[in-house]
């Protein structure tokens, strides 16, 4: 008998792997577990068995009856779930869709090439906060309260003393202030003035950079545009400081260069000038050395200003800022 139920559940498990369809199931069990299967007929043979085997063989018939039931509800629910999913909604052949991927915005992908170039020639680089003090943006670089100089900059006030900084100067006096020369700084960041149209947005970003030392002169200055511009736009670029005016710089300096679009010839992009004004720069006023505490008569500096968008669209030949800021992924794409 025991040979009989271990041939049986064999059997029976071989039957079952066959099944390939819902409707075979109902004969099997017919067959196998029902009131007048096989395992039925074999269990009522426990009856004629003798009294010491019968425990025994008891129970491997119920283990045998269990165990093809188990696989029996096994097969019964893998082959429902079959149904559920039919092959035409499952076809693993497909190529899975692919989740786009982002990449970094324009700006800051120029921002941080600019870093970079400075990088290389020894600067370090530092942020500061948007939210500023009117000290910062204002008093410690020599422009006081009622200087015409203030009105340029269409300030972004959220109190009387505190402000959104209109440009990334103010870094200068903060990091004059914390260490001694000589120093070499970058400061990038975002800055907000109340203005917009085609080449202008409330929130742009500024490259400061400053060095401080004993006997840096205007030629230091150029030399470190200079090869800054080289690098950042791969060619040899004429370069024109025009004289002008900054509180915080003496002498002050306009530089522009040889237009990238036109090379000089005169577009729309330059105005027919053949250049194209790309930052402020100057020597920094001994004023400004003085209120941070450091000797005008040991140390001396420069300093300029770069327009992040402004580089970034003579880069790319991109001819209206609101582009950056409008996230069209056609365009950001591009980059
Ligand atoms: N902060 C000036 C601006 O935003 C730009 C500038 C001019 C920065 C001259 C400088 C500088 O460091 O020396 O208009």
């Amino acid at each position: 008998m025991e040979e009989e139920l271990r041939k049986l559940e064999q059997e029976a498990v071989a039957a079952l792997n066959e099944i390939e369809r819902e409707d075979g199931l109902e004969s099997f069990r017919v067959r196998y577990l029902g009131r007048k299967g096989s395992l039925s007929s074999i269990m009522r043979g426990l009856a004629q068995v003798s009294r010491e085997d019968r425990p025994r063989l008891g129970r491997l018939a119920n283990q045998v009856k269990r165990k093809v039931e188990e696989q029996f509800n096994l097969k019964k629910k893998a082959l429902a779930t079959a149904r559920e999913i039919p092959a035409a909604r499952l076809d693993l052949t497909l190529p899975g869709r692919r989740q786009p991927l982002g990449t970094l915005h324009p700006v800051t992908q120029v921002m941080e090439e600019m870093c970079s170039i400075f990088e290389g020639m020894g600067f370090a680089v530092a942020e500061g906060p948007d939210v500023e003090l009117d000290h910062y943006n204002f008093e410690a670089l020599n422009i006081p309260e009622h200087h015409p100089a203030r009105d340029m900059h269409d300030t972004f006030y959220v109190s009387e003393s505190i402000l959104l900084r209109t440009h990334t100067s103010p870094m200068q006096a903060r990091i004059m202030e914390k260490h001694d020369p000589p120093l070499r700084y970058i400061a990038p960041g975002k800055v907000y003035r109340c203005d917009s149209d085609i080449t202008h947005t409330p929130m742009f970003h500024q490259v400061e950079g400053f060095l401080v030392d004993r006997r840096v002169s205007f030629a230091d200055l150029k030399g470190v545009l200079s090869s800054f511009l080289r690098s950042m736009f791969r060619k040899d670029l004429a370069l024109r400081f025009r004289p002008s005016f900054f509180p915080f710089t003496e002498p002050s300096a306009e530089v522009d260069i040889g237009c990238v679009i036109c090379g000089g010839a005169g577009c729309r992009v330059c105005k027919r000038t053949g250049w194209i004004e790309i930052l402020g720069a100057g020597l920094i006023d001994p004023e400004v050395l003085t209120r941070v505490g450091y000797d005008p008569d040991t140390y001396s500096g420069f300093a300029f200003g770069l327009g992040v968008e402004r580089i970034a669209m003579l880069k790319y030949g991109i001819d209206d800022i609101r582009l950056f800021y409008e996230n069209d992924l056609r365009f950001l794409a591009r980059f």
